[in-house]
């Protein structure tokens, strides 16, 4: 799906499997519990399902798969894989993601086009076909637009699920619901690949606009001018360096009939390249510093599949956009800046520029009538240390919004794990001269990032996800090709989808 286009509808087959018009049929099967599968499957498969249950070539681990041909002429697929879910006492909405995508990037491997995920068992539930749809969803994904050689892409043409003939109605809004949440992480990782000689702040901001207005959402792009008329020093101060001047991208989802609060403010950082600045990185992996504008293209992807869902939120969107350069206008270590918010700010370290350009943005999204804050930023290389690159960190006040947000995560799919804001920490950004310094050291450097952000929150109710370390995936998994993860996206729906719900206090 490019990012002009509507969601495509995923298959639902109600019934029989016998009637899916598709070419593969997806059926699971919990580890050690493989047998299950025979008296479905042994007699349309020639006894081949048994033969390998029974020689253990399947015996239901996770991710495991068999695919053997359907020999019974009564099934309109030619063939069946069997999938492993792992140990039953294991299994999690997030497994049976995972082993979707799994399949998807299996059946797409062996350019089988359409693939149909029964469904039964413990995968009835709404919650399971939702992540279902959003496992198939997320095979689509393909990274190699670059290529013109060598490049065989290969796209699968029919996604659908399998449910008995009663669960239609509920597989279809799940599914749905699952197909439009899985597309737009795609659209976020599409974002997240772009090189940054292509992805300018300009193109980036003209980028997200186009996303957010082909979702009805609406657009306002900041340019220089204006930043500097609101005082905006921060992120105007890391655009500096960069032949490229920095935007800011806000958009609003203001769906009718919503309550006048809360206003969830998403805020996401849009370096579209970071070569450090003046304070330069190495050159070795500096090229990974291209998808420092995951959070940005998080926000604005997830905030049009609110407007697709029809989630009863206002939502608003802040993403500060520049390039952190090191030209001969850039900023020096030592260089104050003030902010918009009014806060000084020495910057120690240019190469700590995700802090600036969100505080300023942080103070943007209150300024427009943000109730609750949620950040989201490649911010740290501390954060890998902590954490490694499985799990982002989760920083935020008060620690019922912090838990809230965490196990919304984790049925999400996005791991996160909570780390501490102590006060004793604010040590570490003590300036001589200005308010603040932009960096604590290296001791707890993702603690003091966030720390620092906080400093621009108005004592709001506040998230930070540091998704430094997974946003982008250095090996490929079984589910996930090597690349951009779209990390958060399917957090910050599923948030927005319950604050109505949830009793948050405005104040902490
Ligand atoms: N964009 C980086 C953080 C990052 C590092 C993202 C590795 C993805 C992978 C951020 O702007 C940065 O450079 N942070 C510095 C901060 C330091 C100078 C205080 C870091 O983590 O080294
Ligand atoms: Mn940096
Ligand atoms: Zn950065």
């Amino acid at each position: 799906m490019n990012e002009a286009e509507k969601s495509k509808p995923m298959d639902i087959f109600a019934g029989d499997p016998r009637g899916a018009d598709t070419d593969l049929v997806i059926v699971t099967a919990f580890e050690d519990q493989a047998s299950a599968l025979s008296a479905k499957w042994a007699a349309p498969t020639g006894g081949e399902i048994d033969r390998a249950v029974a020689s253990k070539e399947f015996t239901g681990k996770l991710f495991e798969t068999f695919l053997t041909p359907i020999v019974d002429r009564g099934y309109r697929a030619r063939r069946v894989a069997a999938a492993g879910l792992g140990l039953q006492g294991d299994f999690t909405v997030d497994r049976a993601r995972r082993v979707a995508a799994a399949m998807g990037l299996k059946a797409r491997r062996k350019k089988i086009a359409r693939v149909a995920f029964v469904a039964d068992g413990a995968l009835t539930s709404a919650d399971m076909i939702q992540a279902i749809a959003e496992g198939l969803t997320l095979a689509e994904f393909d990274g190699g637009r670059y290529k013109t050689a060598g490049y065989d892409p290969f796209d699968l043409a029919g996604l659908g699920i399998v449910v008995e003939e009663h669960a239609r109605g509920i597989a279809q809004r799940a599914a749905r619901r699952g197909r439009i949440i899985g597309e737009h992480c795609n659209m976020a990782r599409m974002l997240d690949n772009e090189p940054g000689n292509a992805l300018t702040p300009s193109v980036f901001a003209e980028r997200l606009s186009q996303i957010a207005q082909s979702g009805g959402l609406s657009v306002d792009i900041l340019d220089h001018k204006e930043l500097e008329r609101l005082g905006m020093g921060l992120l105007l101060g890391v655009g500096r360096g960069s032949a490229e001047p920095p935007r800011l991208v806000s958009i609003r989802y203001e769906p009718a009939g919503a309550p006048a609060s809360p206003v969830l403010g998403l805020i996401g950082k849009g370096i579209t390249f970071d070569t450090g600045g003046i304070s330069i990185k190495p050159a070795a992996d500096m090229d990974r510093m291209k998808d420092d504008m995951a959070g940005g293209a998080a926000v604005a992807c997830a905030m049009r599949a609110l407007a697709e869902l029809k989630t009863p939120t206002r939502v608003i969107g802040v993403i500060p956009i520049a390039e952190n350069m090191p030209g001969g206008r850039a900023i020096r270590p030592g260089d104050v800046l003030t902010s918009a918010a009014g806060k000084t700010v020495e910057v120690l370290n240019t190469d700590a520029e995700g802090r600036l350009i969100l505080g300023d943005a942080l103070w943007y999204a209150q300024k427009c009538g943000a109730t609750h804050l949620i950040d989201i930023a490649t911010l740290t290389g501390a954060i890998s240390i902590a954490l490694g690159k499985i799990t982002s960190g989760l920083f935020g006040t008060p620690p019922a919004f912090v838990e809230h947000v965490r196990a919304t995560a984790e049925r999400a799919g996005d791991r996160c794990w909570p780390l501490p804001l102590y006060d004793e920490y604010k040590d570490q950004l003590r300036s001589e001269i200005a308010d603040m310094i932009n960096t604590g050291g290296r001791l707890g450097g993702a603690i003091t990032a966030a720390l620092f952000l906080k400093e621009f929150t108005g004592g709001l109710p506040w998230i930070h996800l540091d998704i430094a370390g997974t946003a982008w995936s250095e090996e490929s998994k079984p589910f996930m090709p090597k690349g951009p993860t779209g990390v958060g996206v399917r957090t910050l729906i599923e948030v927005a989808s319950q604050i109505g719900n949830w009793k948050l206090e405005s104040k902490n």
